[in-house]
């Protein structure tokens, strides 16, 4: 059956190329390969029984190579793909320069070769999903425990888990904080403010346009209660501005305002002399509490070590970031304690550099903020009345708004100003004024705020200064994250602050850690310290 042979591997037009079934199931003396097929002579033809092929199995073998080049091509990039996907989105951040390795979450260490830097973009902080308002999820973070997680709000994205300390656990870390002895939050500084001012030798004009924040050549009551609060860390009200203007004399025309021409009749110094003479109270400071720190390293008590590795693993965040941290700072408030609202980070320009970074910066750049990408909360007794933690603009949709239409908000945008002239505070919102109501204002204010935290024995709270920049790394301040403490009405209040550092600028960052860890190879110490706060806190 000579033809039988040429129509065996024929390919017909409208047949697709395939491999044939025939083929497959040849007895084992006919699997020879396609090439040799076409030498097979007529003998073993007659030898193997062949079935008769339909036209639609004509396979050629120019098409089951190309089939098979396409299959294979289509698996590697199967393949690639998974893997690009795995090291870019995987769980685990890598960072340079920890002899204990900078991975993932948890307690998991995996040595990273000295001096090992990858572009920014390859890196990745874990960031927590809120889903919605309400969603509860559960945690295992202890042995004997699982605690829920419950999203307060999206914008920051915030988190409440109840319990996350144990009762003892609260006692002992309040203890330890009484022991070393705890210092006021804010101290008074009205003396000596103007030397500066006589250093630069500026004149009543250069003064007057620093103030001018909007640069309508009148100075508003907001400008000058946005500096008294910057500056001096005085919380006047537009009230208290009325009582000085007018023992000064300083408004004459009464209209509120002041001229450069009602500007150039005070002296510099005059509002500073008149607070002086008429005393400040503490409650009229942005913050009124005290506070201490305390060390959460090797050596350290186990509760403390315990809560860094908890925090650990409720962030997922590398455990070198978070042991690279600043200690953790615990806060009393006594009744009438208040901290107004604020952000725990500033904003980032290009001349900014971080606090906990700085040393590895080799910047002289004069502004300077904390780079805290995480706060984590937690209360350490249940408050009797008042001290909740408010949000005023948590998850509101109006916030952008009001942002754009409060005069004290002007340069929130507008960065050549703020590096240029100003300090890099003076460039945050510090002052949300809605229908009259000021609600950065937490001692008058907190009931109209969008969201407050009861503080709870054991509760914790934690939320993210910053936003994603969308590759993985720290973006920008987040300005829905402003926070503060209200009064407490009846009782003390004591809360613990463990803030997660992370420089927005992902070389900086890395630069920084390979510094400690050289350090800490130098010295032989059980754990890289953060070079910042090591110094600065004395350990128990
Ligand atoms: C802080 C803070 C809030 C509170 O210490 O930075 O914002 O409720 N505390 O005490
Ligand atoms: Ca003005
Ligand atoms: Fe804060």
């Amino acid at each position: 059956m000579p033809q039988l042979s040429v129509q065996f591997f024929q390919k017909t037009d409208e047949d697709p190329p395939c491999i044939r079934e025939a083929d497959l199931k040849r007895p084992e003396d006919c699997s020879g390969n396609a090439r040799d097929r076409d030498m097979e002579s007529q003998e073993s033809v007659n030898k193997c029984e062949r079935v008769p092929l339909q036209k639609s199995n004509v396979c050629s073998r120019s098409y089951f190579i190309v089939v098979m080049v396409f299959f294979h091509v289509y698996i590697i990039n199967v393949i690639a793909l998974l893997l690009y996907v795995h090291y870019n989105n995987g769980s685990e951040a890598e960072f340079p320069g920890s002899s204990q390795g900078f991975t993932g979450s948890g307690d998991t260490h995996r040595s990273v070769p000295k001096g090992h830097t990858r572009a920014p973009t390859q890196h990745f902080l874990p960031r927590l999903e809120g889903l919605r308002v309400g969603h509860v999820q559960k945690l295992s973070l202890v042995s004997d425990k699982v605690h829920e997680m419950r999203t307060l709000s999206l914008k920051p994205l915030l988190f409440e888990i109840p319990d996350f300390l144990s009762e003892e656990e609260c006692r002992v870390v309040l203890q330890l904080a009484q022991l070393k002895g705890l210092m006021e939050s804010q101290v008074m500084v009205l003396e000596g403010q103007d030397d500066l001012t006589e250093q630069l030798n500026l004149s009543p004009e250069e003064i007057f346009s620093l103030l001018d924040l909007n640069q309508d050549g009148q100075l508003q009551p907001q400008e000058i209660l946005t500096h008294s609060r910057v500056r001096d860390g005085i919380w006047l009200t537009p009230e208290n501005l009325r009582e000085i203007y007018a023992g000064l004399n300083a408004d004459p025309d009464g209209n509120g305002l002041l001229s450069l021409e009602e500007f150039r009749h005070l002296s510099s110094d005059a509002f500073q002399r008149f607070l002086q003479q008429r005393g400040v109270k503490r409650s009229q400071l942005v913050r009124n509490s005290r506070h201490t720190w305390l060390y959460q390293g090797p050596g350290s008590h186990h509760i403390l070590q315990d809560l860094r590795k908890r925090v650990t693993r409720l962030t997922k965040l590398p455990s070198a970031l978070v042991e690279l941290s600043e200690p953790l700072q615990v806060v009393h408030y006594e009744q009438g304690g208040h901290y107004h609202a604020h952000y725990d980070s500033g904003p980032i320009y290009p001349e900014t550099v971080c606090t906990h970074t700085r040393l590895a910066s080799n910047s002289s750049s004069p502004f300077e903020t904390s780079c805290r990408y995480i706060t984590v909360l937690f209360y350490l007794n249940s408050v009797e009345g008042g001290g909740e933690t408010t949000f005023p603009v948590a998850d509101n949709r109006t916030y952008e708004e009001v942002v754009d239409a409060s005069p004290a908000c002007l340069f929130f945008k507008d960065f050549h100003r703020c590096t240029a002239e100003l300090s890099v505070a003076l460039c945050l919102c510090q002052s949300l004024i809605q229908n009259n109501v000021d609600l950065l204002d937490t001692r008058k204010n907190c009931d109209k705020g969008n969201l407050r935290v009861k503080p709870t024995r054991g509760k914790a709270v934690f939320w993210y200064n910053y936003l994603s920049d969308g590759r993985g790394w720290v973006g920008e301040l987040d300005e829905y994250s402003l926070h503060g403490g209200c009064v407490v009405a009846s009782g003390t209040k004591w809360v613990a602050n463990n803030w997660i550092n992370v420089d927005p600028d992902y070389q900086r960052q890395a630069h920084y850690q390979e510094m400690v860890s050289q350090k800490h190879q130098a010295e032989d110490s059980p754990e890289p310290r953060p070079m910042q706060h090591s110094d600065a806190h004395i350990d128990l």
